[in-house]
């Protein structure tokens, strides 16, 4: 049933269910285990936005229409992201977490759900100050096929890079932040040695299993898309991907307290997201 609200058609909660089951059952995508209310208010935007006459439309589009489930993946997986998002996150990984890996002979990073790539670049940035880049490998996934070919290019929108300096800044950066890209009319061009040791590739927390071993998991602002059953899987997948006194690094609203990983790993500081396997 279709509800009439002020100013058009909303999505109501039975229909969600009915998009959740089409997207799981024709196009392998599951999404029932994300937050409910933020997943809503996705669908509404785009159902909105489309100006669709009638729920039966847009259904139709979501079962049949590849281009459109593509586009729909990049609206309704909040691709939003920063360079040195919460420098205060990048400033303790450059003086306690990488001095530690240091000491290893070869890193494994891991950044999960890591969008149009700024969060990879701003490790690699970390990572070659701390001479550490050539003996480190980053893998950079996420589920979203069009932000990840954007996150290989290497490319950033110019009007972002003032911003992206400050943090660079305020994360405890010293060097000259414009030698690490060349910029054009709109779009700034990543070096290309900082993405040399980067690997991109598809990869879906709620389906897909561990790939490797790691010493050190980022996964930050994934998780407030996620309801508590769904965080504690994926938890758990990073805890079977990560080796001994490995370290995991979640976003400012995230935590592991409540989770059945809890007990194996310690916070490296009271208010820092970072947690150290035992
Ligand atoms: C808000 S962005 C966070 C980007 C970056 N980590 C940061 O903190 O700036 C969330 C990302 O998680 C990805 N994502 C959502 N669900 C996912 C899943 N099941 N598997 C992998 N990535 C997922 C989205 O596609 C999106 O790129």
């Amino acid at each position: 049933m279709e509800r009439e609200i002020v100013g058009g058609l909303m999505v109501g909660d039975d229909q969600i269910e009915l998009l959740l089951d089409d997207l799981f059952e024709i196009h392998g995508y599951d999404f029932h285990d994300y937050s409910r209310a933020s997943f809503k208010r996705q669908i509404n935007r785009l159902f909105q936005k489309g100006k669709f006459p009638s729920f039966a439309e847009f259904r139709f589009r979501l079962r049949t229409d590849k281009s459109f489930i593509s586009y729909f993946l990049e609206k309704v997986t909040v691709n939003v992201t920063e360079m040195f998002r919460d420098p205060s996150f990048f400033k303790m990984l450059r003086e306690s977490v990488l001095p530690t890996l240091n000491t290893y002979p070869f890193i494994r990073i891991w950044v999960a759900g890591c969008a149009t790539g700024e969060e990879a670049y701003s490790l690699a940035i970390l990572l070659k100050e701390l001479k550490m880049l050539h003996k480190s490998l980053i893998y950079a996934t996420d589920l979203n096929p069009v932000a990840l070919e954007s996150a290989k290019l290497g490319h950033i929108p110019l009007k972002y890079m003032k911003q992206y300096s400050e943090n660079y800044i305020a994360a405890g950066g010293t060097d000259d932040f414009s030698s690490y890209y060349t910029a054009s009319y709109y779009y700034v061009q990543i070096n290309k040695d900082l993405l040399k040791n980067m690997v991109f590739s598809l990869h879906n927390l709620v389906s897909d299993h561990s790939f490797n071993e790691f010493q050190l998991i980022l996964c930050r602002n994934v998780f407030i898309y996620f309801n508590s059953t769904l965080q504690d899987r994926v938890l758990n997948l990073f805890d079977n991907s990560l080796a001994n006194l490995g370290y995991l690094a979640l976003g400012s609203k995230e935590t592991l307290q409540l989770s059945s990983i809890s007990k194996k790993y310690r916070a490296i500081s009271t208010n820092a997201k970072i947690w150290r396997k035992h």
